[in-house]
């Protein structure tokens, strides 16, 4: 079968396509046929060698990807052959808090991911895809989709009427957009784009800041807000962003951490207590989480946004397109 290997994090230009024999599934396990993967901003950090936790060696490459079920091991019960599926980012974590295991079972980095004709899955690792979606919509869920879920619901128990500032206009950012606004939130949305601003708009965000333009959009954020700021951030940005996010939410407002886009932290903490901020460190999410945010986007017929679909030999210009930071939304890799 076809599949890329990261022989070593030397960057984009060591992605190496390779033959590999077909995996097995073995107890609890079923195999897959990928139709498409997704790209997030970690597998471009794991590429270039920047990624913060260590890389199993050779690993195959993405977090994120969906096919149908072609096998299933012994003792199999959740998912039969035929059924669409996508791969939970963590293999080992169902529900609940996450285990000592969880970080150990992260696909496309501590062990091998989705960019393979097939991969070998866990079966509480997998989730059916909403009926209504294609397999190369059901492939942009995994990472993006489902931390920007567990921020805005199981973190954030974001209600409707409420305001969410979305920062950028990445995977996570637009999901969060699409989430709040089918939760019937406010959506206030930056970007250094204008023209992205305007696509943010039309996807249902109320207001558009350009963060380039102006430098003090946390500012403008409390502005838009009838001086009070957001119920809730969706942060991305990291150290370059935080204090600004601080400043933009209400008091009591929350922050889901999520993101290090951006910068060198020079962080106050007084800015933390004089905002009685709740602040949560959020890391994608459970399988359980998955299957509620598929009932969520099936329940509203909601449509991933994809940016851009690239071949599987056009894997290299996928990431390149990443790295340029032109897409909107999701970038997604056809197998099929
Ligand atoms: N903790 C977790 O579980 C988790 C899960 C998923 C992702 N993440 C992290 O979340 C971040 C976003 O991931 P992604 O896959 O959505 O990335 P992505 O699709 O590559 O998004 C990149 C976009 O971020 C925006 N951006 C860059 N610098 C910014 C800044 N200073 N302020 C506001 N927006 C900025 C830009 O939007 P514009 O072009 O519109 O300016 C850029 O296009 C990454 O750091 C990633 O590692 C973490």
């Amino acid at each position: 079968m076809r599949a890329f290997q990261l022989p070593q994090a030397a960057g984009i230009d060591a992605l190496k396509k390779v033959d590999l024999p077909e995996p097995k599934p073995a107890y609890r396990q079923v195999l897959v046929k990928v139709a498409a993967c997704s790209l997030n901003f970690r597998d471009l950090a794991i590429v270039l060698g920047r990624y913060r936790m260590p890389t199993k060696p050779n690993v195959i490459p993405l977090s994120d990807g969906a096919g149908e079920v072609v096998e299933v091991g012994p003792g199999v019960t959740r998912v039969k052959v035929g059924d669409r599926v996508a791969g939970n980012f963590f293999q080992r974590w169902y529900g609940g808090h996450a285990g000592a295991e969880t970080q150990a079972s992260a696909l496309g980095g501590s062990i091998d991911g989705m960019l393979a004709d097939y991969v070998v899955l866990e079966e509480d690792g997998v989730v059916k895809l909403p009926p209504h979606l294609s397999l190369e919509e059901g492939a942009s869920l995994p990472c993006a989709a489902v931390t920007a879920w567990n921020a805005l619901v199981e973190h954030g128990r974001l209600i409707a009427g409420q305001s969410v500032l979305v920062q950028g206009t990445g995977g996570v950012s637009i999901f969060a957009l699409q989430f709040s606004r089918l939760l019937g939130a406010q959506v206030i949305a930056t970007s250094s784009n204008d023209t992205k601003l305007e696509r943010a708009r039309k996807l249902g965000a109320s207001d558009g800041v350009n963060y380039k333009a102006t430098p003090e959009w946390d500012k403008a954020v409390v502005q838009l807000t009838g001086g009070i700021g957001v119920d809730q951030v969706v942060e991305v940005g990291g150290a370059g962003t935080i204090a600004k996010s601080l400043g933009a939410i209400r008091v009591g407002g929350k922050i889901s951490m999520i993101g290090v886009l951006t910068g060198a932290a020079d962080l106050n903490p007084m800015l933390i207590l004089g905002k009685r901020a709740n602040i949560q460190g959020i890391s994608v999410g459970s399988t359980q989480m998955f299957e509620a945010m598929n009932r969520a986007i099936t329940v509203a017929a909601m449509k991933p946004v994809i940016d851009k679909v690239f071949g599987f030999d056009d894997t290299p210009a996928a990431f390149r397109h990443l790295e340029s930071a032109q897409h909107f939304g999701k970038i997604v890799i056809a197998l099929r």
